[in-house]
């Protein structure tokens, strides 16, 4: 099985705090602003990966758009409730440490001892959608905080560093009713086909999204405004159910309710097979470092014949490893 569905996920009044914890966070940025500044070829966007075969293929369904509306269509806002020692929004302890996703962690990787890791949220505008994607992984020692988000992702996809990797559970819950934004995922591989899930209030998709690629369909609704959807602008709410994107200066650039939002909160938590492989991640005794990635990388590119001569600049490098590793479904014309 490779999605399991949590359908009610939390009692009706705990979902209602969720949806008051949505409203009552404070404005949310956008996901291209999203990320811990790394030092290796900062020229890469976080998810450079992602962004630029979305770009490149007009998305699942290879639709043909500008590309400018087609980057503002999955740059969607993003806020982090919580992330381990780093960040822990007030109210988000109940849904962190809900014992129905952590049952459904432990079972989907048949490892019993489960640590949250993260809780960040997600909203999308309609005619907003999230690229075909894995999500970032993490090894011992290289974390979303050290590693670029793709560098991190193209280490999953090359298996190379498999003794490193933590498994890690996603369960993607939704709270509100917006319209479309079906969860799309691959099962069976990039080479397959995709299967859909239609999320509605109060329920939750738990997989391993480390693993399967995935994204979100578009959410149906008036999507004109999105032409003037730039970066750096944010989502407030302005009371009610009200809510409007704003720039920088505070202009407003578009109102939506909160019905028109598609909003989802993922929750990841890591899944070890006993306390003495949590106890070596805890300890950093075996920790993986830049420089060890790197040469591992290019080592196995020249093996393969994918690189020869000198290794290129770090940009350079980056986007072949991404290139060479990381094979995206085939776009599906509807
Ligand atoms: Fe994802």
């Amino acid at each position: 099985m490779a999605i399991t569905v949590l359908d009610p996920l939390l009692s009706d009044d705990a979902a209602d705090q969720m949806v008051e914890l949505w409203h009552s966070y404070g404005s949310y940025q956008q996901y291209s602003n999203e990320g811990f500044d790394t030092t290796f070829a900062p020229e890469l966007a976080q998810r450079y990966d992602a962004a630029v075969n979305f770009v490149r293929t007009g998305g699942r369904f290879g639709r043909k758009e500008d590309t400018r509306l087609l980057a503002a269509r999955t740059n969607y806002f993003r806020e982090t409730y919580f992330y381990g020692e780093h960040a822990c929004s007030a109210g988000i302890e109940a849904f962190r440490d809900d014992v129905g996703l952590a049952a459904a962690a432990r079972a989907l990787h048949d490892r019993p001892v489960t640590v949250p890791a993260i809780v960040y949220a997600n909203v999308l505008l309609p005619g907003q959608e999230l690229a075909v994607h894995t999500d970032v992984p993490e090894f011992r020692g290289a974390n979303r905080r050290l590693i670029p988000q793709w560098l991190l992702v193209v280490m999953r996809h090359s298996e190379l560093f498999e003794p490193w990797r933590l498994r890690i559970a996603t369960g993607i819950a939704y709270f509100g009713h917006a319209k479309g934004g079906e969860l799309a995922y691959y099962p069976d591989g990039a080479a397959g086909r995709a299967e859909v899930y239609a999320p509605h209030h109060n329920t939750a998709a738990l997989l391993d999204t480390d693993s399967i690629f995935h994204g979100v369909d578009r959410v149906i609704g008036d999507d004109s405004p999105l032409a003037r959807l730039k970066p750096g602008m944010r989502l407030h709410p302005d009371g009610g159910e009200q809510w409007s994107v704003r720039t920088a200066a505070g202009d407003v650039m578009a109102s939506y309710g909160t019905d028109d939002l598609r909003y989802s909160v993922s929750w990841k938590a890591y899944c070890f097979a006993d306390e003495a492989e949590r106890a070596a991640w805890e300890s950093h005794d075996d920790d993986l470092a830049l420089g060890f990635i790197l040469t591992t990388l290019e080592d196995d590119l020249r093996a393969k014949g994918a690189l020869v001569g000198d290794r290129p600049s770090d940009a350079t490098f980056g986007k072949l490893l991404i290139d060479t590793y990381i094979h995206f479904p085939a776009p599906q014309p509807a």
